[in-house]
C-alpha cells in the first residue's frame, strides 16, 4: 500500500483520475491510497488567499509558504514521508526515479500553480521533480503522472507480467504489436507474427525493438545494456536501406 497526500488548488482536477480505470481500482482493492489537500482552507487571510506580489518585482504572482507548510504539517507520519514539489525547475523524471519512488510507503506532492511558489518550500521538501522540459500551467497533471507511474508498479495493481517487455524498463522502446483482423484497409499483420516459429518471432520482436530505439531514440541505446548479438542486429539495422 503506498499513500499519496496530494497539495493542491485544485483538487477536482485530480477527481477524474482517481474515480476510473485501474487507478480506481486499486483505491478500491486499498492498494493504493490518495488524499487531495486543499491549502487554501490554510490560508490566514480572511479572503482566503495564497498568493502575494513577488519581492523581486515584475509581472504576476507567487504563492506564499506558510498555506502549504500549515496544509503539510496536518499530514500524519510527515517525517517518514517522501515530499515532492512538482516544478519545471526540479530533476527530470525517469523510469528508474519512479521505481524508486515506489519503495516509500507515503509520497507527498506540493503542486504549485501560476507563477510560482515562495522558494523557501524547499525548506519542506525533499527534492523537486519535473516531468519534462515544457511548462505547464500548474502542477497538477504532474502529480497524476507520478501517481500513474508509480501505482503500476505496486504489486497486484496490473498484471505481474505487464511491466517487464515494456518501454524504457528494458532500456529500449517497445516492438510494435498487432491484433485482429489481419488485414485492415490494405494494412496486413507482419506475417513472422503468425509463423508459430517462438524463436523467429523472439528475434524479430528484438530486432523491431532496436531499430525504432535507433530511429526514434539514438540517446537510449547508448544507455542500453546489449549483447553481441544485438550489436550485430545494430549494424543490420543501419546498413537496411543502403
Ligand atoms: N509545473 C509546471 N511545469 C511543470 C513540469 N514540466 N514538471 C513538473 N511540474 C511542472
Amino acid at each position: 500500500m503506498i499513500r499519496f497526500d496530494i497539495l493542491t488548488l485544485f483538487p477536482d482536477m485530480i477527481k477524474g483520475l482517481l474515480s476510473d480505470s485501474i487507478i480506481k481500482r486499486a483505491i478500491n482493492n486499498k492498494q493504493i491510497e490518495v488524499n487531495l489537500i486543499d491549502f487554501r482552507e490554510f490560508s490566514t487571510n480572511k479572503h482566503k488567499t495564497v498568493d502575494d506580489y513577488a519581492y523581486s518585482g515584475g509581472a504576476g504572482m507567487l504563492i506564499s509558504v506558510e498555506p502549504i507548510h500549515l496544509a503539510m504539517k496536518t499530514i500524519p507520519n510527515l517525517n517518514n514521508a517522501k515530499k515532492l514539489l512538482m516544478s519545471p525547475g526540479g530533476k527530470t523524471l525517469t523510469q528508474e526515479k519512479v521505481k524508486e519512488l515506489a519503495t516509500f510507503e507515503h509520497i507527498v506532492i506540493v503542486c504549485g500553480h501560476y507563477e510560482g511558489i515562495d522558494a523557501r518550500i524547499l525548506n519542506y521538501v525533499d527534492e523537486e521533480v519535473s516531468i519534462g522540459d515544457y511548462v505547464l500551467m500548474g502542477g497538477e497533471v504532474p502529480a497524476m503522472v507520478i501517481i500513474e507511474a508509480v501505482s503500476r508498479l505496486v504489486p497486484g495493481v496490473i498484471s505481474s507480467d505487464s511491466p517487464i517487455d515494456e518501454s524504457f524498463s528494458s532500456d529500449l522502446l517497445e516492438y510494435p504489436q498487432y491484433t485482429h483482423p489481419y488485414e485492415y484497409d490494405g494494412f496486413k499483420v507482419p506475417d513472422i507474427l503468425l509463423s508459430g516459429h517462438h524463436a523467429n518471432i523472439e528475434k524479430w520482436k528484438r530486432y523491431q525493438s532496436l531499430k525504432k530505439t535507433y530511429l526514434v531514440r539514438p540517446d537510449l541505446i547508448k544507455k542500453a545494456h546489449l549483447t553481441l548479438k544485438d550489436y550485430q542486429m545494430l549494424w543490420e539495422i543501419k546498413n537496411e536501406n543502403k
